[in-house]
């Protein structure tokens, strides 16, 4: 998987404190690699409950994940030294995505937003905005090490995008897909 030949920066839907945003850019500023990442949250907790969620905590999971703001993830970017590399997009994907980023083409993303209605959305955003070859990184799908699968919709959503669109999608170690047909 080389993704030096593509162009097209780096998308992150779900950052919640901006773990994942940190490592990400730490990572593109060792390699010398020129792209930015746009970091795409509301910062006010899970915007629903998960319908296809397998447990009762993840059916009413609306509102968890709250901890959090743009305020807080942009000092955390300053102390990291990653803030010339992350764009905080602040917003509902429902509400940014075609508005905010209609223009952008990505060659790598990673979806880490739990749920069925917000994966769904998402994924179908991804299909025009992302690059031949690039890469699509699903959090909360594989069960790696032979941990029991997570329960999130964000399962069911990535089953259906795959069925339906021609990618190439491996599980293990992280579920992934690579696209390979242009848009
Ligand atoms: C598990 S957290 C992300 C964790 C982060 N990537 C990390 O590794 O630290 C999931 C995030 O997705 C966000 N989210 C879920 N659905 C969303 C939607 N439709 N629009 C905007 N943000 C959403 C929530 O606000 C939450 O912060």
């Amino acid at each position: 998987m080389n993704l030096k030949n593509l162009k097209g920066d780096v998308l992150e839907l779900g950052t919640h404190k901006g773990g994942s945003t940190i490592l990400f850019a730490k990572y593109l500023q060792n390699i010398n690699d020129p792209r930015k990442i746009y970091a795409v949250d509301w910062f006010k907790g899970l915007p629903y409950s998960d319908e296809f969620g397998n447990t009762d905590e993840k059916k009413k999971a609306k509102g968890r994940l709250n901890d959090t703001s743009k305020e807080f993830v942009e000092s955390k970017f300053k102390q990291f030294n990653v803030d010339d590399k992350i764009i905080v997009v602040d917003g509902l994907f429902e509400e940014t995505l075609y508005e905010k980023l209609n223009d952008k083409v990505f060659s790598f993303v990673f979806i880490d937003c739990d749920l069925y209605k917000s994966a769904k959305f998402a994924l179908e955003y991804i299909d025009n905005h992302l690059e031949k070859d690039g890469i699509v990184f699903l959090h909360d799908y594989s069960n790696f090490l032979n941990r029991p699968k997570y329960d999130w919709g964000i399962i069911k959503a990535t089953d259906e995008y795959v069925r339906e669109h021609k990618v190439q999608f491996t599980e293990n170690p992280i579920a992934h897909f690579q696209k390979i047909t242009s848009i």
